[in-house]
Formats: C-alpha cells, structure tokens, sequence
C-alpha cells in the first residue's frame, strides 16, 4: 500500500475560493460556549445542524449570485455548472470529488453530506438511467431543499435520505462509489464516517472526497471556536492523520490526488490569515479491495 501525492503543480497554490460558511447572514449568528474537550458529540452534531439548517432556509440559489463561477475555481466544467438545477449549488463546497471518481454507466454512488444536492445530481446525470445517486444528509432543510430540487427538474434516479454520516441509512456491500464534500471535517467521529464508507461499498468498490485538512495545528482560539467548527476549519483533522483514518478503516491504495491551498472569503470572519494558510482543500482516492 503505498501513498503516491499527485499535486497539481500551478493549482497548488491558487486559491479555490470555496465557501463552506456559504454566504448567508447566518455566519456571523451569536455563538454557543466555545467547544471544549468534553463537548460532546451530539452538540457538536446539533450546532452542525442548526447552521447548515439555517444556511438551507436562507440561501438563494446559484444563479445570479456569482457562485457559477466559483463552481469552475473548484474545479467544476462549465458543463457542470450549467446543468445543475437551480438552487442545487449553495457554495458548500470545497472541490470538485466526481472529476476523480471516472464514474461508470449504471453505477450506484453515495454522496456523504449532500447539502442542497449538487454533487448527486452531477452523478445521476453520468450514471444514466440505469444507475442511482444517493445522498445522505443531517439536516431536514437541506434535504427538504435537495428533494424539492429533484422534483422540480424532474430527476428520478437520485434519492436524498435522512441520516448521519456516523450511521449510514444504506445497505452493507450496494454502492459502487461514496463522495463527500467538504462534510467529513464536521464529523466529530472521522474513523466511524471511513468504517462506515467501507461497509457500504461494495468489494472493488472506491471512495472520492474533497475535504479540509490541516497542515499543523490550530490554534486555541480557532480550535475552540463554534464559527470556526461550523464553518468547515476547527474540525479538519491533520492531513496525515486523515490519510491514517482512511486507510486504519480498511481501504488500500489511498492516494491524494489534487491539494490546493484554502483562502475562503467566507471563512475570513473566523480564521485570521496566517492560520488559513495551514488549511488545504484535499482531494482523496482509496478502495475497497
Ligand atoms: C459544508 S455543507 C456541504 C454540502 C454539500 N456536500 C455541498 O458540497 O454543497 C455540509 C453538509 O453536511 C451535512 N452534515 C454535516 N455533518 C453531518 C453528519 N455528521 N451527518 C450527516 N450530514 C452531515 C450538513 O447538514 C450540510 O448539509
């Protein structure tokens, strides 16, 4: 098993300019006690969700609002973007996990966290009708909005179900390919999100994620910030730590396959700038053998 670390040269350092806060007032709520050792994880969970329920009632959709064009900064086609349905992209993201995933006809995939819906129904349309797009999320908002994106644009080979991504709502051995984007760093369980992954996909089958990752540690202040947890960054595990994870749940081949440095304009409220510069967006690839 061997780690090989692909960065893509020139996009190494430019910024994707992503925005896990999304761009909704909600970001600069009043915030709960700082997080300490003993929060437990279930209130790390209920702040998660409020904010990302919060985030889901107050976001416009994409069109209009310039995240189009962040789509393409994350690595997204044009083709993509343009054929999202409306209100699908929230500027969540942090990467694009499908441009790694060279996703089949027919195949069954897995979104862990899938927001408003954009990345499973990204993957329908290359599925085709004869696959499926799964995604599972937290917060009821999020899949009230994901379901109702469907409906609208008459898509019928994706399902959005209620769950966490702890404990996935989805067989053992069924899916071909689990994605995540910019969701695993809220997980206050990591190795049960990886253990998890593994259990549902089937043998031979792979993992493709975007997420945030640190290149040292936080500071206290960042670490124990709610703003901080909520918005993607105080969460993020350690990059070799993460690699560790994925592959102590089972997978083989795990390989980094794109790694751009972080500078979001909606994480400025809670990370001052030389702390950004410890965070990565990482793109990840590993199997199941
Ligand atoms: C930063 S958003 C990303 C959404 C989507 N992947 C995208 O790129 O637009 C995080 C999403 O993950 C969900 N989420 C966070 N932690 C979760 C967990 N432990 N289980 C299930 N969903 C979770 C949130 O409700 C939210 O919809």
């Amino acid at each position: 098993m061997s780690d090989a670390t692909t960065r893509a040269g020139e996009e190494r350092n430019a910024p994707p300019n992503v925005c896990c806060e999304g761009s909704s007032s909600a970001a600069s709520a009043p915030l709960a006690a700082p997080i300490a050792e003993e929060t437990s994880s279930e209130e790390l969970r209920r702040l998660v969700r409020d904010k990302y329920g919060q985030l889901a009632r107050e976001s416009q959709s994409c069109c209009g609002s310039g995240a189009d064009q962040d789509l393409e900064r994350l690595g997204y086609s044009r083709d993509q973007s343009e054929i999202l349905p409306e209100g699908a992209n929230l500027g969540l993201g942090c990467g694009n996990p499908l441009a790694h995933a060279a996703i089949r006809v027919g195949e069954t995939v897995l979104d862990l966290g899938s927001g408003a819906g954009i990345d499973v129904f990204l993957a329908a349309r290359e599925v085709g009708p004869l696959g499926r797009a799964l995604g599972v999320d937290m917060t009821h908002e999020m899949l009230e909005r994901a379901r109702e994106n469907a409906r609208r644009a008459g898509i019928d080979n994706v399902e959005f179900r209620l769950g966490e991504i702890e404990h996935l709502p989805v067989a053992n051995d069924s899916v071909d390919l689990v994605i995540s984007n910019c969701v695993i760093n809220l997980s206050p369980d990591k190795p049960q999100v990886f253990s998890e992954a593994y259990r549902v996909l089937k043998p031979g089958g792979r993992l493709v994620v975007s997420d945030l990752v640190l290149t040292r540690p936080l500071p206290a202040e960042v670490r124990e910030s709610v703003e901080a947890y909520t918005g993607c960054i105080a969460g993020a595990s350690l990059r070799d730590d993460y690699l560790r994870q994925i592959r102590a749940a089972g997978f083989r081949d795990v390989e980094t396959v794109e790694e751009r440095g972080y500078v979001a304009t909606g994480a400025e409220c809670c990370v001052p700038d030389p702390v950004a510069e410890s965070v990565l967006s990482m793109k990840v690839r590993a199997w199941k053998r």
